[in-house]
């Protein structure tokens, strides 16, 4: 049996559905009133015909990564863990919210997995745990993490996560872990990275000069699994297709969702002044940012990251960029009712 975390996320339910066309006995923890019906429309979608059945077939289970009880009933009997779990979320205030799922929650994780002598344990980061580089330097696995003012809290909080996984590898617990840039798919809209695709569709005016990498979910999740079970161990590995601006995500999916690209250059004055009118804006409504510094300046900064390490691993070819873009949108154009709040109504 296997245990996915984060089931019912951006990336866990693109790993289901992966694990699950291969046929792997699969148990899915879920939080008390999470919505699990995108998963099964992500299903019908990737495949009409075996869809449902693949779906009916996942064990969902009720816990959360803060709850060592619910924990240790959902690994019990489980020979491989795929941990998707964890806020994502790049306002200050969230903190606390941030250290206790990610990183003590990640430690809950692992401490079960190593007493239940787990077999692998797949642990899925993010880019935004290995640190910053130097101005325009292409980043790959072996930077080392500087502290600084410069992290977000989710970033702090990722690199946390993945330290409580390395302390587990030390302590005998088989691991191999997964960064990836930002992914690209049909997710959740109101979170994660899926917001980008409902800025572009609520046409958003402004784009910004940043550069970063993206990659499709399905991709993730096909690395994820092929490392999970072949013979890669201790190790962790960049998963990511193509650098490009957000400017070219954001035209992609203006293109292929029937919108309008954003068409004004933020620069780095007009970023500025946004996040400190929505930190205005916030303090006055009591509602939460829609922009915060972080992910202000984020959007304004250049990063590139290097697959090498996991295309000679595994000697995958990454979808461009594009063709995540045109899958989001497609499924959006057939199911919008998943752009609506409506949907998150518990099944
Ligand atoms: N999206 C990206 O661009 C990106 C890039 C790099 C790395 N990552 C990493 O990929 C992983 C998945 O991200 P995502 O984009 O799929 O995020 P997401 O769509 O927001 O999904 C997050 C998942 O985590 C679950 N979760 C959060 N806190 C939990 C808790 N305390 N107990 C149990 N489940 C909990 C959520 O469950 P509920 O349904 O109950 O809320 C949801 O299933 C994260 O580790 C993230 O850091 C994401």
């Amino acid at each position: 049996m296997i245990l996915v975390t984060g089931g019912t996320g951006l990336v866990g339910s693109h790993l289901l559905f992966e694990l699950a066309s291969e046929g792997r006995p699969l148990r899915a923890l879920r939080r008390q009133g999470s919505n699990i019906s995108l998963v099964r429309q992500l299903f019908l979608w990737y495949d009409p015909v075996r869809g449902q059945e693949l779906f009916d077939a996942i064990e969902w289970v009720e816990g959360d990564l803060t709850d060592l009880f619910s924990l240790q009933e959902a690994i019990s009997g489980v020979s491989q863990v795929y941990h998707c779990a964890a806020v994502v979320s790049f306002l200050p205030q969230d903190r606390e919210v941030l250290l206790r799922n990610n990183v003590d929650g990640t430690a809950n994780l692992v401490n079960l997995a190593l007493s239940d002598n787990i077999e692998k344990f797949c642990h899925c980061s993010s880019v935004a745990s290995l640190g910053v580089a130097p101005r325009g330097e292409m980043v790959d696995e072996s930077l080392v993490w500087k502290t600084s003012g410069d992290h977000s809290w989710y970033a702090i909080s990722k690199y946390g996560a993945e330290r409580e996984v390395w302390r587990a590898s030390e302590e005998g617990l088989p691991v191999v872990i997964v960064n990836p840039s930002v992914v690209i798919g049909p997710g959740d809209p109101a979170r994660s990275s899926a917001q980008l695709y409902q800025s572009v569709k609520n046409g958003m005016k402004f784009y910004t000069s940043g550069v970063t990498g993206f990659v499709d979910a399905r991709d993730v999740a096909r690395c994820m699994r092929l490392l999970t079970e072949g013979d890669f161990l201790n190790e962790r590995y960049i998963v990511n297709s193509e650098n490009l601006p957000y400017k070219d995500l954001f035209t992609y999916f203006a293109l292929y969702s029937g919108s309008r690209p954003p068409k004004y250059r933020a620069g780095r004055f007009l970023s500025e002044m946004a996040w400190r009118l929505e930190k205005t804006r916030s303090f006055i409504t009591g509602q939460k940012p829609l922009l915060s510094k972080e992910t202000a300046r984020n959007a304004n900064l250049k990063r590139y990251f290097s697959n090498k390490k996991i295309c000679q691993a595994l000697g995958i070819r990454f979808r461009p960029v594009e063709e995540a873009a045109k899958n989001t949108s497609r499924f959006f154009n057939k199911y919008p009712i998943f752009l609506s709040p409506d949907f998150r109504v518990p099944l």
